[in-house]
């Protein structure tokens, strides 16, 4: 079984990752962290609280328990998404700062050369904002907006929302059936 984390930070767009949680729970070991305020837009957007992924093959880690096994490079993961990352996370994570589990983790991934997925959901993007973007992709991060595309003539907020989680799938080189291989006529 694949062991992945995911992060869920204080962006709109929880939906993104519930979505990927629902997928990947039957199939894949998850490790789950969700900051306060991640906490926060998951009840607000979806009124979902933590108990919700209380699943099997889940752990819920508390995003101030910096000595969880996933804060240590001996801990091997197969990949990890922020989703959705907040500004203020993907700027922590940038900067190195290591203060809660889920910039550990990131961080752990960064030096491990480990997948790293921030999926940011922002509009428009400051200066600030993208020089962390670039200083993540430098650092071998992955940075996959929260962009879904239209040719696929989604019909429901749903068809956008799988659009996005299709792409961290196939980063994850997780197989689906969330949208249809691009066909050109
Ligand atoms: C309702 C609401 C929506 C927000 N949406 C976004 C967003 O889409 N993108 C973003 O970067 N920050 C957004 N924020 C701001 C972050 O939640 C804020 O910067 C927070 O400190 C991030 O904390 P975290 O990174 O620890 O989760 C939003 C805040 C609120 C209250």
């Amino acid at each position: 079984m694949k062991r992945f984390v995911i992060a869920i930070t204080g962006a709109s767009g929880v939906c993104y990752a519930k979505r990927l949680f629902d997928v990947l729970q039957p199939q894949a070991e998850l490790h789950l962290i969700i900051s306060e305020r991640g906490g926060e837009l998951l009840n607000l957007e979806l009124g979902l609280t933590s108990k919700y992924f209380a699943k099997e093959n889940v752990t819920v880690h508390k995003n101030s328990k910096i000595n969880a096994s996933i804060a240590s490079g001996s801990f091997p993961v197969d990949g990890m998404v922020v989703i959705p990352a907040s500004m203020g996370t993907l700027g922590r994570i940038a900067a190195g700062t290591s203060e809660s589990l889920i910039e550990r983790a990131a961080d752990v991934a960064l030096k491990e050369r480990n997948q790293l997925i921030l999926v940011p959901r922002e509009t428009p993007f400051s200066q600030i904002h993208l020089k962390n973007m670039l200083t993540l992709d430098r650092a071998g991060a992955m940075i996959l907006p929260a962009n879904p595309g239209f040719y696929q003539n989604p019909k429901s907020v749903d068809d956008l929302v799988d659009f996005v989680v299709a792409r961290v799938l196939d980063q994850l080189n997780v197989a689906h059936h969330l949208t249809q291989p691009y066909k050109p006529e």
